[in-house]
């Protein structure tokens, strides 16, 4: 764990499904922050030096046997503190005030009027004008600690808002953090830069600067490999690294031959031809379609997928020499380490594929330099590195690529019909100025045939299935509204130019209960 060098909020997760969001809002100001789960949240303490505490929600009720506790170290910081719903309860519990349990936990509007001045929302709210917010009613605070004011309520929750302005201490029992508490963003300003003293030094040129630093001072002399999907991720952490140590960088591409039309040429063109960065080409096409060939599960496809790209990988990296370092995209929603309140293991869904397995195997050290990023601001450094927008803005693409979208067994034939289904649709969106309306947007070969008419013959061809979301970290998806106008264009335009297709339909499932990908 490395010490930050931007000023720095702490955030303590009590298991809140929205605690992410907290940090989103802090990073859109400019402030830089971590979050580490309660139980351990006082041992970053010395290491991140915060001007701040930020405590969030969470699903258990400070009543339980056992319930998550706010570490005493980290409330005798003396740095000012937010406690957002469970992390108020915790902290009326934890300074001597009482709680009851309540009815009910209920998610919803409400309105809230501040009933005394208070400098979490001096300058955004006016006294005795009610104001909307993203209520959550649990457990109700019944004797506040000493030295603590309701200064804020609400008709469902008398204590919206309680104050200690001289220890600093502030607690809603709203959720600032979400779009339906409009305010959220101010108030959160209010506390980060007028309370904790942040001046907003999150910046992406600061960022890239130092990690720059950062990468020079890790590696040394030392070489990189990093594995390129042509993705955002891996391309930023390529261009970001190489800024930092030149060729002692070598990019290797793996092709699968599972990826969209003219994927390959566009990221050698830009690694190659735009940024002189040293590139292997893996051409392995055939052995990833061969060793798929037959193989209908979709669990099963992206194993062999998975594994064959690791001995592949370690193939191109055995003939380069010693290499030390492996280089890879991983950003900090995969780094989170996230509080469970069920207990046990979380239920794999899919066996996502990345290069997770290469560096224990390799005996190489991690170089992963967008750890603290999300991936709105990985976009943002790419910006900032001079990628093409063409290449920041893309949609994210599955590691295992086509195989996933092509249900059941895959053929070289479906899936270049698959590739230009989905050039056309695709095209269609970019005309149509959607696609950065758009999370995520593909075609997938369904592996049916039906019945069709054509000129006056009978077609028997393929079903493709259209699918567009919308998201914010594909966690959870809406599927997008086009206009039926759009989706009749496409869907001609893709039976009249695609051989192998003679019907399209559009899939509106949500994630969950779909998922976004089809496997
Ligand atoms: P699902 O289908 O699980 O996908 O709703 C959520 C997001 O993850 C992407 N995805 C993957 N990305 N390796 C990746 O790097 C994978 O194996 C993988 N599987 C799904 C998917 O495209 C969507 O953006």
């Amino acid at each position: 764990m490395t010490v930050p060098n931007h000023q720095t909020i702490l955030i303590v997760d009590f298991g809140s499904q929205v605690t992410q969001l907290i940090a989103r809002r802090l990073r859109e100001l400019g402030v830089y922050c971590e979050i580490h789960p309660f139980s351990s949240a006082a041992d970053n303490l010395a290491r991140l030096n915060p001007l701040g505490i930020i405590l969030s929600g969470g699903p258990a009720s400070v009543l339980d046997e056992n319930a998550p506790a706010i570490a005493p170290e980290l409330l005798a910081a003396g740095v000012p503190i937010l406690g957002i719903c469970y992390g108020q309860q915790a902290l009326v519990l934890a300074l001597g005030g009482a709680v009851e349990a309540g009815h009910s936990r209920e998610f919803g509007r409400a309105d809230v009027t501040p009933e005394k001045p208070s400098t979490l929302y001096d300058g955004v709210w006016d006294l005795g004008t009610p104001h909307p917010v993203w209520m959550s009613h649990g457990d109700r605070v019944t004797a506040l600690p000493e030295g603590f004011k309701v200064v804020a309520t609400s008709p469902g929750a008398p204590l919206a808002v309680i104050a200690n302005e001289e220890r600093r201490i502030w607690a809603t029992q709203f959720h600032p953090e979400v779009h339906h508490t409009p305010d959220g963003v101010q108030l959160f300003e209010n506390f980060v830069k007028n309370i904790c003293g942040c001046t907003g030094d999150w910046t992406m040129a600061t960022y890239r600067s130092q990690a720059i630093e950062k990468i020079r001072h890790q590696v040394g002399k030392g070489r990189v490999i990093c594995g390129l999907s042509g993705g955002v991720d891996s391309s930023v952490a390529a261009v970001l690294i190489h800024e930092a140590i030149g060729d002692q960088l070598t990019c290797v591409f793996v092709d699968h031959g599972l990826l969209r039309q003219d994927e390959a040429e566009q990221v050698l063109e830009m690694f190659r031809g735009h940024y002189n960065i040293p590139l292997i080409h893996a051409n392995h096409q055939d052995r990833f379609i061969d060793a798929l060939e037959g193989v209908e599960d979709p669990e099963k496809k992206r194993k062999i997928i998975g594994s064959l790209f690791i001995e592949t990988f370690e193939d191109v990296a055995s003939q380069l020499g010693e290499v030390e370092f492996l280089a890879q995209g991983t950003l900090y929603p995969d780094v989170i380490e996230s509080v469970s309140f069920t207990g046990g293991p979380s239920v794999t869904i899919k066996s996502h594929h990345n290069v997770g397995g290469l560096p224990e195997r390799m005996n190489m050290e991690l170089v992963e330099p967008l750890r603290e990023l999300f991936k709105d601001e990985v976009r943002a450094l790419g910006r900032e590195l001079g990628l093409p927008e063409n290449f920041v803005g893309r949609h994210p693409f599955p590691g295992p690529g086509l195989a996933i979208r092509c249900p059941g067994g895959i053929t070289r034939e479906k899936l270049e019909i698959l590739r230009s289904a989905d050039a056309v649709y695709l095209d269609e969106i970019k005309k149509a100025g959607l696609y950065d309306k758009i999370w995520q947007a593909f075609a997938v070969l369904l592996p049916v045939q039906t019945v069709g008419v054509m000129g006056d013959g009978r077609t028997y061809e393929f079903v493709c299935a259209l699918r567009a979301v919308t998201s914010v970290d594909g966690m959870t998806a809406d599927f997008y509204p086009y206009d039926m106008e759009f989706l009749s264009r496409t869907a001609t335009r893709i039976i009249n130019e695609v051989p192998g297709i003679n019907r399209v339909v559009y899939d509106i499932t949500s994630k969950p209960p779909g998922t976004i990908e089809w496997e």
